[in-house]
C-alpha cells in the first residue's frame, strides 16, 4: 500500500521571520519527515497590526533565513503565496481547506508555537481547521504548554526560543540589537531599509548627534508606552523618530519657513516674536509630511503637539508628549518621576508633563505659550 503524503502548513505574518520560526520548521522536519512544509506568509493577521514589511520582502527574508538555518537547499520547505494571492485577510480555516482540496488524501499538519495552542479555540471556525489538519506544537521556552480545551495535538521534541516578532519590530524601529534575527535577515532589513531603518538614517542626517540620541531615547520610551497602551507601534515610532526633525534649525530658518509656507500654528505672531524655536514642532510636522511622505494625520498632529501639548489629546499625542519630556536622556529629576507615572496612568503623566513644563517656565521667567496654558486649563477643568 502506498504511504500517505505528509504535508505541513506553517502560517504566520513573518514580520520579520526570526530564529524561533526556523527552529520550529527544523523540528517539524525531524519529527514528521514530511514530503513538504509550506510556509504561508499571511496577507495580514486577524490578531496583529498590518504587516510592516510588504509580502515580497517578507518572502525574501524567509528565503534568506531558511538559507541561514541550513534549510535553503531543501526543496521540501517551500514558501507558498496562497494567502498573499488572495490579497485580503485570510483565516486559517480557509488556508487549511485550500490545502485539503489541493492535496486530497494527504495527511495535513498545522505547525504552531505553544502560545497559539493556548488560544486556538478562539480562532475562527477552529473545529473546521481541526477537520482538515492535525496540530503540531512546539513548546516555547519558559512557558508551560497549555491546552485549555484538551485539543488533540502532536508535541515536537525540545523547547523553542521565546521570540516575538512584535518585540523584534519594536527593537528594529529604534535601532536596537536583534539577537533573535538570523544574520542574513538582519542584513536584508538594513539593505532594504525596512522597519524604518532607512527613515531613521535619513532623519539622523537632519539632526546633531546629541539630538539624535534624544530622538532615539524618546522613540524607545514612546514604543514601550505604545506596547503598554496598545497603540500601533509603527505609527508611534514614526512620530518619535521625526518629532524633532526641525529642532536644530535656527529661529531665523523657522520664521522664514513659517512665512514662506503660511504655516498654521496657534498664536503664530506672538510665537514668532517671543519664542520662534517653539515652531520646530509645526515645521517638523511639515517636513515629516513633505520630505518623509508621512500621510497619517494623527502622527503629524502628535509631532505638531509634542512641545506645547493639546487640550484634547489623542493616544499618540499623549504618548509622544510624555515621552519627549520623560525620555531617559532627560537629566532633570522630574523626568524619571513622569516616566514611572506614565506606565501607571498615562493621563496623569500627561498632566504632570504639562505641569513640569509650566513650572520650569515660571522658574526661569520664560514666556509661556497660550496653547500650554490652554492645556493646563483644560486639565484643571477635568479635575474640578
Ligand atoms: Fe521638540
Ligand atoms: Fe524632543
Amino acid at each position: 500500500m502506498q504511504k500517505k503524503q505528509k504535508i505541513v502548513i506553517y502560517g504566520g505574518t513573518f514580520d520579520p521571520p526570526h530564529k524561533g520560526h526556523f527552529a520550529l520548521i527544523k523540528a517539524a522536519l525531524k519529527t514528521l519527515a514530511p514530503s513538504v512544509i509550506y510556509v504561508v506568509p499571511g496577507f495580514r493577521s486577524p490578531f496583529k497590526e498590518t504587516p510592516c514589511a510588504p509580502f515580497s520582502d517578507r518572502a525574501e527574508m524567509l528565503r534568506a533565513g531558511l538559507k541561514d538555518a541550513g534549510l535553503g537547499r531543501r526543496t521540501h520547505v517551500k514558501i507558498h503565496p496562497y494567502e498573499f494571492k488572495r490579497g485580503r485577510l485570510t483565516y486559517t480555516w480557509q488556508t487549511a481547506e485550500f490545502f485539503r482540496k489541493a492535496h486530497p488524501g494527504a495527511e495535513l499538519y498545522l505547525l504552531m508555537g505553544s502560545d497559539c495552542l493556548e488560544t486556538f479555540h478562539r480562532w475562527k471556525n477552529y473545529r473546521r481547521i481541526l477537520a482538515s489538519v492535525r496540530l503540531v506544537v512546539g513548546a516555547r521556552d519558559g512557558f508551560a504548554l497549555k491546552n485549555p480545551r484538551g485539543l488533540p495535538y502532536i508535541k515536537l521534541k525540545g523547547r523553542f526560543p521565546l521570540i516575538a516578532s512584535a518585540e523584534l519590530k519594536v527593537r528594529l524601529f529604534s535601532g536596537q540589537v536583534q539577537p533573535g534575527l538570523c544574520e542574513s535577515v538582519s542584513d536584508y532589513i538594513t539593505r532594504r531599509g525596512l522597519y524604518l531603518t532607512s527613515l531613521r538614517r535619513r532623519a539622523a542626517k537632519l539632526m546633531t548627534a546629541q539630538r539624535f540620541v534624544h530622538t532615539i531615547a524618546v522613540t524607545r520610551l514612546a514604543l514601550a508606552l505604545a506596547v503598554k497602551y496598545g497603540a500601533d507601534t509603527k505609527r508611534i515610532a514614526l512620530a518619535g523618530l521625526l518629532h524633532d526633525i526641525a529642532r536644530d534649525r535656527t529661529p531665523q530658518y523657522l520664521a522664514a519657513y513659517a512665512a514662506r509656507t503660511r504655516l498654521k500654528a496657534p498664536a503664530l505672531k506672538e510665537t514668532l516674536s517671543e519664542a520662534p524655536i517653539l515652531l520646530h514642532a509645526y515645521v517638523g510636522a511639515e517636513i515629516a509630511k513633505k520630505r518623509f511622505g508621512v500621510k497619517d494625520s494623527e502622527v503629524l498632529r502628535a509631532i505638531r503637539n509634542h512641545t506645547l501639548g493639546s487640550p484634547s489629546p489623542g493616544l499618540i499625542d499623549k504618548i509622544l508628549y510624555v515621552a519627549d519630556l520623560a525620555a531617559a536622556d532627560r537629566s532633570f529629576p522630574e523626568a524619571a518621576m513622569v516616566r514611572k507615572q506614565a506606565f501607571r496612568e498615562l493621563g496623569a503623566a500627561y498632566a504632570a508633563a504639562n505641569y513640569v513644563k509650566l513650572v520650569c517656565a515660571f522658574r526661569t521667567g520664560k514666556w509661556i505659550h497660550p496653547e500650554s496654558v490652554k492645556v493646563w486649563n483644560k486639565l484643571s477643568e477635568k479635575n474640578n
